[in-house]
């Protein structure tokens, strides 16, 4: 399996290949529970600063030294091009935000995160997606189940009715597709995750999953400063747990992050979103999501591996994502 493969061949470097990296930081950051080069790549400087007892700078070379080994992970391109075939993509609605997203929408084999401040439409997208992908493919969807992770209690049925009806489609079964479960704390919502290979493995179509919001739990219960590497973790690894549930069944994951509305930000690096960096990383496309004039919403794109750094427009319309209001 080419998955095997290139996990195989990125394990050839150890956290002792690192530069400033010696035993007394090995032992910190596995007491930490970061026994990897991926560990250490999601990580911020100052994360790692604070974990491992060194300095910044120190820090910082020992995370670009993690990215660039990481890299060496190669396969042949027949093997690239052929899993890449096997990729769906579902429709947000809006082809300007398709667009953003590389054409066609939310792709499976990988993790969309939008961030943004309350209001900016996350859930929106989500609940969107939720109908869309039960669409057959030649309209834009993946011809499958949601699964829906709520952990602040936003998911509307009324909503999902509504957005079904503009589609044409028939509400009750719409509704019937999307697996809706209420997480009530970090914990619960790590354990949910493995309900889904369980519901797949019993024949469940399921092409997306949404987590909204993927860090209000983590954020709410790891506040001190003391327990951040324990959050990092937690997080670090419920993310390689959705990655790999995207890749080994085809399916899109699309979580949310709210970030505080700081007017602040919007002039300079939006990148505070909760959790950092670890989801940055990790997530394949990040979107940044943010009210515009009249009504709007600007969408830009951070950081995708692929795709240039991009804004467009488009609206929350009764009917759903729209690229007019
Ligand atoms: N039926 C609807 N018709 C038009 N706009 C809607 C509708 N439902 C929600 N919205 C818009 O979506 C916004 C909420 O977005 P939401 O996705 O919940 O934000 P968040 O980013 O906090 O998850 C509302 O303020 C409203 O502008
Ligand atoms: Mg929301």
């Amino acid at each position: 399996m080419s998955e095997k493969k290139e996990k195989d061949e990125e394990k050839e470097y150890k956290l002792s290949d690192l530069p400033g990296i010696g035993p007394s930081s090995i032992a910190k950051l596995e007491a930490a529970g970061i026994y990897d080069l991926m560990g250490i790549a999601v990580m911020t400087p100052s994360d790692l600063s604070e974990l491992a007892g060194i300095g910044e700078a120190v820090a910082r070379k020992a995370i670009q030294a993690s990215r660039k080994m990481m890299k060496l992970g190669f396969f042949d391109g027949l093997e690239f091009a052929k899993k890449r075939e096997e990729v769906n993509f579902i429709t947000t609605g809006s082809e300007n935000l398709n667009s953003l997203l590389g054409g066609k929408g939310v792709e499976t084999k990988a993790m969309t995160e939008a961030f943004g401040a309350y209001g900016s439409g996350k859930t929106q997208l989500g609940l969107q997606l939720s109908v869309n992908v039960q669409l057959p493919v030649e309209k834009g969807g993946a011809n499958g189940k949601a699964v829906y992770i709520d952990t602040e209690g936003t998911f509307r049925p009324e909503r999902i009715r509504q957005l079904a009806d503009a589609l044409g489609l028939n509400s009750e079964k719409v509704l019937k597709n999307i697996f809706v479960a209420r997480a009530f704390n970090s914990d619960h919502q790590i354990l949910l995750i493995d309900k889904i290979g369980e519901m797949i493995k019993n024949g469940e179509p399921i092409k997306l999953v949404v987590v909204d919001s993927l860090t209000a739990h983590f954020r709410a219960e790891f506040t001190g400063r003391g327990q951040l590497a324990d959050r990092q973790q937690k997080l670090n690894r419920y993310l390689h747990t959705l990655m790999r549930l995207a890749e080994q069944y085809n399916l899109a994951v699309y979580v949310t992050n709210q970030v505080m509305a700081n007017p602040a930000m919007m002039f300079g690096d939006p990148t505070t979103a909760v959790g950092g960096n670890i989801v940055g990383h990790a997530s394949t496309y990040r979107l940044y999501l943010r009210r515009g004039k009249k009504d709007s919403r600007v969408a830009k794109m951070i950081d995708s591996p692929n795709l240039p750094e991009n804004e467009t427009i488009f609206y929350i319309t009764a009917n759903g994502l729209r690229d007019e209001a």
